[in-house]
């Protein structure tokens, strides 16, 4: 049966990088024989502008139904100073807590290639790949109490709430084991339950599970400010990091410089296998914004949206060749020497969005 993948292009950068993944998913469908039947829908600030919202239960039940979801990105300064359920971000939140997304797998490689382009020394980063799991769908960012209350005299209260619970952290901590099994069997939990309760049942549970489940894998607790202080000092010590909601956006956006830009970085956000149908729901997002700076400019990196569309042959259509052809052809690229500005150094080509997404597509052809 034909597979179906929606196309959530989004604001800013995003519609330039999705289209690049979208070229690549046509050389397939013509010359590799992938079956699919793709589709595009608005998100984000696209959405509010068209439905006044920043995503339809139209698009949402296309999103659900679809075997996988790629995305660009949401955001961006016109739709700023709006109520929080009005925001395009609010759009990407949804899709991630109405389809029980609560895995976020951020893989943070450094290139060869591009050993060069980072801020960081080249010992401090060559050969460099790990791990983020997020958990995506808890903690603060859906938590309750939240909002801003008027105290009067003109005080005001602003409120969110972290909380976890049991099963939300076995879940999430569950992924990260199985995933460390498969790579150097080494997991870092980062909390902080120095200060925070929630933080102290995240450390208790992950061992819990770990010593009842996971004895085999090497677990080591981090506190997440020391966490990300290692992480520019010797990040090739961690090989999976397995974190919460918020310390893993940031963490991940930390990461991503450590591979030369945030343009590099993938992202897979996947929910829990149905045990009868096996289908898994699956969004794929470069873990990248908008990027209002340079939007509209054809300059954009689109490696995170096709290395996002790697994650997703993968894992959600079972192309594993394919998706190392397209992970060699991004390499082999870079390998080239050609860049978009972000990942530029001196002695390469400079390249627009649709040049580097042109040149890694006759790299995946030759
Ligand atoms: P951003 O990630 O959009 O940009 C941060 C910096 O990185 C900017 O200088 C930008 O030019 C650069 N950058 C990002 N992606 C790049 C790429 N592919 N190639 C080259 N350079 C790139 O973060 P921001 O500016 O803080 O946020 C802008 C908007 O994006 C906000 O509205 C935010 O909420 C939203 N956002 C959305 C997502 C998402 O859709 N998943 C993720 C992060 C931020
Ligand atoms: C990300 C983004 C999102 C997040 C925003 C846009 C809601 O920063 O995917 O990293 O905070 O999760
Ligand atoms: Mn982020």
């Amino acid at each position: 049966m034909t597979k179906t993948l929606l196309i959530l292009p989004g604001d800013g950068i995003g519609p330039e990088v999705a289209a690049e993944a979208v070229k690549i998913v046509n050389w397939l469908r013509a010359h590799r024989g992938f079956d699919v039947a793709v589709s595009e829908d608005l998100l984000g600030g696209a959405s509010i502008d068209v439905h006044g919202v920043p995503l339809t239960d139209a698009a949402l039940e296309k999103a659900r139904a679809a075997d996988a979801v790629l995305m660009g990105s949401v955001g961006g300064p016109k739709w700023a100073g709006q109520p929080y359920d009005k925001r395009p971000e609010a759009g990407l939140l949804r899709l991630r807590k109405d389809l029980d997304l609560f895995a976020n797998l951020r893989p943070a490689i450094c290139f060869p290639a591009l050993a060069d382009s980072s801020t960081l020394k080249r010992e401090v980063v060559e050969g460099l790949d790990l791990l983020f799991v997020r958990e995506l769908t808890g903690g603060v960012y859906f938590g309750t109490p939240r909002g801003i209350e008027d105290l009067g005299n003109g005080e005001r209260r602003g409120v969110n709430t972290q909380v976890y619970t049991t099963s939300e952290i076995h879940r999430v901590a569950r992924v990260a084991f199985e995933l460390a099994r498969k790579r150097r069997n080494t997991v870092h939990s980062a909390e902080k339950h120095n200060v925070m309760e929630s933080g102290l049942l995240w450390k208790e549970e992950v061992q819990k599970l770990h010593d009842a489940e996971y004895a085999d894998v090497r677990l080591e607790h981090i506190l997440a400010d020391n966490c990300a202080m290692q992480l520019v000092r010797a990040p090739k010590q961690f090989d999976v990091i397995l974190t919460d909601n918020l310390f893993g956006d940031i963490l991940s956006d930390q990461a991503a410089m450590l591979t030369g830009s945030l343009g590099m970085l993938p992202s897979a956000s996947l929910g829990a296998k149905d045990p009868v149908t096996g289908k898994q729901p699956a969004l794929y997002e470069p873990i990248h914004g908008s990027a209002p700076d340079i939007a509209g400019k054809g300059v954009a990196n689109p490696c995170a949206t096709i290395l996002s569309l790697a994650m997703c042959l993968r894992f959600s259509f079972d192309r594993g060749e394919d998706a190392d052809r397209l992970e060699a052809a991004v390499a082999q690229t870079l390998a080239d020497g050609i860049r978009t500005p972000d990942i530029w150094v001196e002695g390469c080509r400079k390249v627009g969005t649709a040049e580097m997404g042109d040149a890694i597509l006759k790299r995946l052809a030759a």
